[in-house]
Formats: structure tokens, C-alpha cells, sequence
């Protein structure tokens, strides 16, 4: 089996809590992105839910994503998501503030910090170019802008809204250009991964065109070759 090493353009695969794609489903879907990475050689990671993820982190060789992390620490935290379980667990990164999980900014900043501390990648979601600005200045790995409206819509960020993904990229890179921007929302082919990277992403969140698709392998089969520049 090849080692999946994880570079740009990525596709970051968000799984959410879709019945589709929890339990041996999110394994299933950890496996498809291995194979499509074994094909076109792009980097493919997954965002199972978070109870999933060991169970993914030992039956593939796809990098996973937490959907989200506190700030807290060994101790009286009932209830909240230890980044060190994260880590241990097997993941590479974690996703911050998505639009569907959001946290106030000093919560992004404290979470930065404890991701950092356990070596776990930070990809922060933005609604905004605004807030992107601000959170460039935190220093995450990457952060991705993802407008609420066209989630889930099949209406591409990439294709309905450019100037939020190049706006975004830059003022990112005018604040800190070490990191890197991401879209999504509504992304489902592959001309509109192509635009994203166009714009100047570094890659794509994608969750219902690839989840919800007929043929997930085609699906993201599709995003990567147009993604292979
Ligand atoms: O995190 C990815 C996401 O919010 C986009 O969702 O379903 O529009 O691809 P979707």
C-alpha cells in the first residue's frame, strides 16, 4: 500500500453527519479517497465524525480530519472533544469553526494553540473575507472560505461567488502568506474544482457532491483529475 503524503491541491473531504457516509460507511469512504489519490496522485484527506475516527485512522491509509477540537485539556472537560484523543486516535489534522460548528474567535485562537501543541493540522472554515483576515493572523495551516448559503446547495463557491475565493486569497496572503486558502460549498464537478484552484486556492472542501453522489468514486475521481495541473 503507497504512504498518502499530504501536499496541495487537497481535497478535504468532509463526511458531517450524513447517514451515508458514518461508521463502516466513513472507512468505506476513507478507502475510495486512497484509491483516487492512488490514481491521480492528489492529496485526499477525510472529516469523519469524530467517534469514527480511529476506526478510519486503522483500516486506510487517508489522512483524517477531526471535524472540530476544544481548547481543553487532560481533566473535568465532560462532554468535549480532547485534542490529545484526537491525536491519538490517529488524526492529522482538525477542522475549526466550520459554518456548521462555529466557535467564537478567541475559541479559533485557543484551539490553534492546543492543535498545535499535539501536532494536528488546522484548517479554519470563514464565512467571510473579513473573517478570514482575522483569522489569518491566528497562523492556522490553512483556512477555508465557505459561504453558508451555497452548502449543500450544488451551487459552486467557485462558480457563483469568485471573488470570495480570490478575495480571500488575497488578503491571506497579504496578512500571512504561509497560509494556505482553501473553498468550498457546493462544489460537485469537476470544472468547479478546477475554477477554485483558477482562483488560487489550494484546494477544495467538498461533503454532498461526493457523499450523496450516485457514484462516490466517480464523484471524486472527476474533482481530482481536474484538480492534476
Ligand atoms: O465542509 C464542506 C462543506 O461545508 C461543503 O459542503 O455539501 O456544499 O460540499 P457541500
Amino acid at each position: 500500500m503507497s504512504v498518502v503524503i499530504v501536499d496541495y491541491p487537497i481535497i478535504l473531504l468532509n463526511l458531517k453527519t450524513y447517514e451515508q457516509s458514518m461508521g463502516q460507511k466513513a472507512i468505506d469512504f476513507a478507502r475510495i479517497a486512497e484509491r483516487v489519490n492512488e490514481k491521480t496522485g492528489i492529496s485526499i484527506a477525510v472529516a469523519p465524525q469524530i467517534i469514527d475516527i480511529a476506526a478510519v485512522t486503522v483500516s486506510s491509509e487517508t489522512p483524517v480530519f477531526s471535524q472540530h477540537i476544544d481548547p481543553v485539556y487532560y481533566g473535568k472537560y465532560t462532554g468535549h472533544v480532547l485534542p490529545e484523543a484526537v491525536a491519538e486516535a490517529g488524526a492529522y489534522g482538525t477542522l475549526l469553526n466550520h459554518s456548521e460548528c462555529q466557535i467564537p474567535l478567541e475559541q479559533i485562537e485557543a484551539s490553534i494553540k492546543r492543535a498545535k501543541e499535539v501536532d494536528l493540522v488546522t484548517v479554519v472554515c470563514v464565512e467571510s473575507v473579513d473573517m478570514a483576515k482575522k483569522v489569518a493572523l491566528l497562523n492556522p495551516d490553512a483556512i477555508a472560505i465557505e459561504p453558508p448559503e451555497l452548502i449543500g446547495s450544488g451551487i459552486s463557491v467557485s462558480t457563483a461567488q469568485p471573488e470570495i475565493v480570490s478575495g480571500a486569497v488575497e488578503a491571506v496572503h497579504t496578512i500571512n502568506p504561509d497560509v494556505k486558502v482553501l473553498c468550498g460549498a457546493g462544489i460537485t464537478n469537476g470544472e468547479d474544482a478546477s475554477a477554485a484552484l483558477d482562483l488560487g486556492a489550494k484546494g477544495i472542501l467538498v461533503a454532498s457532491g461526493v457523499v450523496k453522489a450516485e457514484d462516490p468514486y466517480k464523484a471524486l475521481l472527476e474533482l481530482a483529475r481536474a484538480m492534476q495541473r
